[in-house]
């Protein structure tokens, strides 16, 4: 239903479409297979001016919204789970720096992530802190003009192809979560190295490493904007933005398994008629159709409240995250039992849309925590309510004069 959208974001989908099916879907399970970056859909990425396009316009980008970022993401995710998040993954390394840096600091690094010059990477988690963001032990201490920063992040993705890296550093060590500070650090400089590559499921074009840093120092300008002990905000609130982007990763995947599925049923005959005609599948493909519409909606009005600025923001970042990679989920799983055996082996693509599925119910804030986030909001919004006691009197007037009755008889 991309006629519903509006009409800028129709155009990056299609634009999107045609590198999706022009440079992503020939090359996609190759990638898979040799765990290469997919450096050709990079430039496939700025030959169609794609690259960056959530960077506002004063720093060379095109001031595209979260609803555009999203739907180039689902397009590119349709071919490869892997190619959508590395593409996306510049949003969420580059949102700290549009959300807290100086101006010259924009003017410092946004225009090389706009025009696709240098990519751009999120350090925020640990080996010991994960879901527990706040608890970060990598630390940055001022030193005449450096910060030195000692310590290791874990599930970096896009590490090592990145040049620029956003790292969340604890300068306040007593202060908890209100002791973190954002630097932004290159590769490159003496003491920071590129760790270990995680051997993933999935999205295996994407590199993931660990990320050392021994004495590194770094220049103190690169602490972004007044945010010294403030990053935990900035991090959450770059997520808040960034979410809706996996969210639309799993969408992209969700859809693109259902055509397999679809195509693959249509064709595959089996009792004389094609495994399509058969009403159990067809109530199979339904329900799969269905969850993909329904998800890919919920993050189209998700990525439309952040990028209007709504109150609720972290709240619809979540749900459409939980709905979306979930679907994904079953969807894609759904996709491989519509294939039978050939489901299960390589020869045909479905399995790696399962594979690449998985992650999205886990990175980004496992959806446990996106759970929370949605409990924590609907708490708050428990309390605006009015209480029930005022609604019980408003509709059963005849009880209170019962209770008043009574404590009279009493
Ligand atoms: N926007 C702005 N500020 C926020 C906020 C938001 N959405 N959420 C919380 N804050 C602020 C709070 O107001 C509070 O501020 P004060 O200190 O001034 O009071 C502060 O942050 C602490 O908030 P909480 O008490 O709610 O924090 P918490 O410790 O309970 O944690 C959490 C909340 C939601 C669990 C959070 O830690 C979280 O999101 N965890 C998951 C982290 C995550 O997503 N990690 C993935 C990293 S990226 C990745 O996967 C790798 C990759 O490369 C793709």
């Amino acid at each position: 239903m991309k006629e519903l959208l509006p009409e800028r974001a129709r155009e990056y989908k299609e634009r999107a479409h045609e590198v999706a099916e022009g440079a992503v879907r020939p090359v996609a399970a190759e990638l898979d297979r040799t765990g290469e970056y997919p450096w050709s859909v990079v430039e496939a990425l700025k030959d169609a001016e794609l690259m960056g396009i959530w960077i506002p316009e004063e720093y060379g980008g095109q001031g595209a919204g979260v609803l555009d970022l999203c739907v180039v993401v689902e397009e590119l995710s349709r071919a490869c789970g892997g190619v959508g998040v590395a593409y996306a993954v510049n949003a969420l390394g580059s949102f700290p720096i549009i959300l807290g840096g100086t101006e010259e600091q924009k003017q410092r690094w946004l225009p090389r992530v706009a025009s696709g010059e240098s990519l751009i990477a999120f350090g925020l988690s640990e080996m010991a802190s994960g879901s527990d963001a706040g608890s970060l032990r990598t630390r940055a201490v001022l030193d005449g003009d450096s910060y030195v920063v000692d310590g290791d992040k874990k599930w970096n993705t896009n590490g090592g192809a990145a040049s620029l890296y956003t790292v969340y550093c604890s300068t306040r060590p007593d202060r908890g979560s209100r002791g973190i500070s954002p630097i932004v650090i290159e590769k490159g400089t003496p003491g920071f190295e590129i760790g270990k590559r995680e051997d993933l499921l999935g999205i295996r074009c994407v590199p993931v490493h660990e990320l050392h840093f021994r004495g590194c120092r770094v220049p103190k300008e690169n602490l972004l904007g007044d945010l010294e002990g403030k990053g935990f905000g900035n991090a959450m609130m770059t997520l808040d933005r960034a979410r809706p982007g996996v969210a639309a990763q799993a969408v992209g995947l969700a859809q693109g398994a259902l055509e397999w599925a679809m195509r693959y049923t249509s064709e595959r005959q089996q009792f004389g008629q094609s495994v399509m005609s058969f009403q159990a599948i067809q109530f199979m493909l339904a329900d799969m159709a269905t969850q993909v519409e329904a998800a890919r909606q919920l993050v189209y009005s998700a990525a439309r409240a952040i990028d209007a600025g709504h109150s609720g923001a972290s709240k619809y970042a979540a749900m459409c995250k939980v709905f979306a990679s979930d679907t994904a989920m079953r969807v894609t799983t759904d996709a491989v039992q519509l294939f039978g055996g050939y489901g299960y082996c390589r020869d045909y693509p479905v399995e790696k849309y399962m594979r690449d599925a998985k992650i999205t119910q886990i990175y980004e804030g496992a959806n446990q925590i996106q759970r929370l986030v949605i409990g924590r909001a609907l708490t708050k919004e428990a309390t605006g309510l009015g209480s029930l006691l005022d609604v019980r009197v408003e509709h059963f007037p005849a009880a209170e004069e019962a209770e008043a009755a009574e404590l009279v008889e009493a």
